[in-house]
């Protein structure tokens, strides 16, 4: 694990920068948008963590790691909310300010289990979205933006490295498998409702600039891409949910090593 700090231009592409499935980078516009407000939390549920680890703590190491690669994915996707910002969406501040809350709230008013076991359910997603934009979407991001693509794949290349940090210091503290589910589950619900939000409004003041022929077969892409994408989500989430389960034991998606190795190869 170490931290790396490629750039990225996406300032000609945004927001649609997906030619086959143009719906669906509003999807994935509205996880960018979230970020740097998620990672932030993320970073401060494990600092707080790690206090009650104590300094002396083995995972102490791991978990200073995890913090400055979520710091620089955080960065990245500021950078990347800029440019969409700048494509004229009205709204996006207001659910820009969804997060933020929303993230405070869990912070001020949740345990640090709770906390632990929400984060470990984002972090225990990110491994499967690795797999998907590594071994899954050749077809949809054919043609697609090559900077939007390359910033994706080094964040959840990196989400792979560190997929069992949130997931030791959950054991290291807590343990407990049935709020292991309880914290996952909580991670996706919000995670459906605050973003299908979003979602839902980039994608109707895209239809405004359509015909009704257009506005179709866009209803018709985005029904396609999200069915295939819940699909492959929902068949890896199985073993995630499984009291066996272990991200030590998780196979490395084809390319990403390839991919870590060609940025560190250009720093
Ligand atoms: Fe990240
Ligand atoms: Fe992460």
């Amino acid at each position: 694990m170490k931290v790396r700090k490629p750039s990225f231009d996406y300032s000609s592409s945004l927001p649609r920068w997906c030619r086959t499935y143009p719906e669906y980078s509003q999807v994935v516009n509205v996880a960018s948008l979230s970020l740097p407000y998620l990672e932030p939390y993320l970073n401060t549920v494990m600092r707080r963590a790690q206090g009650k680890l104590g300094p002396d703590h083995p995972l102490n190491a791991d978990i200073a790691l995890f913090c400055k690669q979520e710091a620089a994915h955080y960065l990245q996707h500021d950078a990347y909310n800029e440019a969409l910002r700048k494509a004229g969406y009205a709204r996006l501040p207001q659910f820009e300010e969804r997060f933020r809350a929303h993230f405070e709230r869990l912070l001020n008013e949740k345990s640090l289990k709770f906390n632990c076991a929400y984060s470990l359910g984002f972090e225990s997603i990110g491994p499967i979205y690795a797999e998907w934009w590594f071994e899954q979407t050749d077809d949809v991001m054919a043609g697609a933006d090559p900077s939007v693509v390359s910033l994706w794949k080094w964040h959840l290349a990196e989400e792979f490295e560190h997929r069992t940090v949130a997931f030791d210091v959950y054991q290291a503290l807590f343990g407990s498998y049935a709020y292991r589910i309880k914290g996952l589950l909580a991670f996706l619900r919000d995670l459906r409702e605050i973003n299908g939000g979003a979602v839902k409004y980039l994608l109707s003041e895209d239809s405004k600039k359509m015909s009704a022929e257009e506005q179709a077969a866009s209803r018709k892409r985005f029904a396609e891409i999200r069915q295939r994408e819940s699909a492959f989500v929902r068949s890896r989430l199985v073993r995630i949910m499984s009291p066996f389960y272990s991200p030590h034991k998780s196979r490395e998606p084809k390319g990403v090593a390839e991919l870590l190795g060609k940025i560190d190869a250009a720093a």
